[in-house]
């Protein structure tokens, strides 16, 4: 079975280029004309960009199915051009031991899109660290957040940014400056850090000349604290929204090349326990970042050059992903084709999470994501889903 796509567009050193592609079993076969394909979709000077990997997510299974799960998850991926998430592990039971990953990765198997598993860290569980296979990073919460997985103890830090290749932080303000800290003075090897949704401006202070990696996250790019008051509890989450002025200290991360990746910390809770006295911290993400972030190309606050680093290739580069990040030919097949034009309305009513809401409730957005292929199969086109397999990433 081979799927051919002509006339689309896509970017090459920087400017657009036009390009048909094939696939072939899942993977990109050619790029330039071909002769035939058993089915060909006519893209009409739409954008290709990789599919996007999203390094930050929380699809609660097991334990918490009720907000979100990997189908539903998986499917507002696809809607929002994602053809590749890496999973957080303050599930129940939490991802910290080789038997839970195991069961994660069970569960997992439904997912419609690609998928990869960070591992926690608990006061107790090198020796689990040490036995975990395929993992994209270990993760360790150092504030308190939502899922009680706080580790905020300094010999389990030094073992973890010893062991792990990759050590991925849940870490703010000041306790950036103190992982760092610990890191340049403990650390042995050529291990790195990766500080997760960074969003203020002393932490993108004290990670500017640090090679440590750093990924933002659309609502501390799009909101602010002043949308707290309009939000209520579902403006809450950990970071929390910030100042006008840390808000652009993160733009000009970007811009000057600290910021490493987006990834949308999508965190879904029910809209019941949103309204709640004591909302639980997080927002959903993965089906609005790509709107959110063409509108922000046509307003020149990044490229769409910008969006294809930050949400594909240095993602994939980072966390090693064989065969991702890129369209070229022998990588995997998955593809988001982009309309920079036409217009997404982002509304609570047509939100696929299961959470069914979006901070960005109401809002109209220029750009939209007109369809996304997965190992070669369409999953999405044009506001139709299609059956697609994911499959478990595999780190380099
Ligand atoms: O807002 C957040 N929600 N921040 C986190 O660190 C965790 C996340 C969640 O799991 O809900
Ligand atoms: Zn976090
Ligand atoms: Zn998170």
């Amino acid at each position: 079975m081979t799927l051919g796509l002509t006339n689309c567009r896509i970017l090459n050193k920087g400017k657009l280029v036009s390009a048909d592609v094939l696939i072939e079993e899942g993977k990109i076969k050619k790029i330039g004309t071909f002769s035939a394909a058993d089915r060909v979709i006519d893209c009409k000077n739409s954008i290709l960009l990789p599919g996007l990997i999203d390094s930050h997510v929380h699809m609660r299974e097991p334990g918490f199915d009720y907000k979100e799960g990997f189908v539903t998850g998986s499917n507002a991926a696809l809607k929002g051009g994602v053809t590749t998430f890496l999973d957080m592990p303050n599930t129940k039971p939490p991802t910290v031991t080789v038997a839970a990953l195991e069961e994660k990765r069970i569960l997992a198997k439904k997912c419609a899109v690609n998928y990869g598993f960070y591992f926690g860290t608990s006061v107790t569980n090198i020796e689990e660290i040490k036995k975990a296979k395929n993992i994209a990073a270990v993760k360790m919460y150092l504030n308190e957040t939502t899922g009680n997985m706080k580790t905020d103890n300094v010999d389990v830090l030094k073992a973890v940014i010893n062991y792990s290749r990759l050590t991925a932080f849940h870490a703010e303000g000041k306790t950036v400056q103190t992982v760092l800290d610990v890191y340049h003075k403990y650390r042995h090897n050529g291990n790195k850090l990766y500080f997760c949704h960074i969003a203020r401006k002393i932490e993108i202070d004290a990670l500017k000349k640090s090679d440590a990696y750093v990924e933002v996250a659309p609502h501390h790019l799009f909101l602010t604290e002043n949308d707290v008051k309009r939000l209520k509890g579902f403006g809450s989450m950990k970071p929390p929204l910030a100042k006008k002025s840390d808000q652009a200290a993160l733009w000009d991360g970007i811009k000057r090349g600290i910021v490493d990746t987006i990834a949308t910390d999508h965190a879904p809770h029910t809209i019941e326990e949103k309204k709640s006295s004591v909302p639980p911290y997080g927002v959903p993400g993965i089906e609005t970042m790509l709107p959110l972030l063409l509108d922000a190309a046509h307003t020149q606050k990044l490229t769409l050059t910008d969006i294809q680093r930050l949400c594909c290739e240095n993602p994939a580069q980072i966390f090693r992903m064989k065969g991702k990040g890129h369209i070229a030919v022998g990588y995997d097949a998955d593809l988001t084709l982009i309309d920079p034009k036409k217009k997404t309305r982002i509304s609570n009513e047509t939100i696929v999470s299961k959470c069914g809401w979006s901070p960005w409730h109401g809002k109209v957005l220029k750009g939209s994501v007109e369809m996304t292929i997965v190992n070669g199969m369409i999953g999405y086109k044009e506001g139709q889903f299609f059956k697609t397999q994911g499959r478990e990433v595999m780190f380099e």
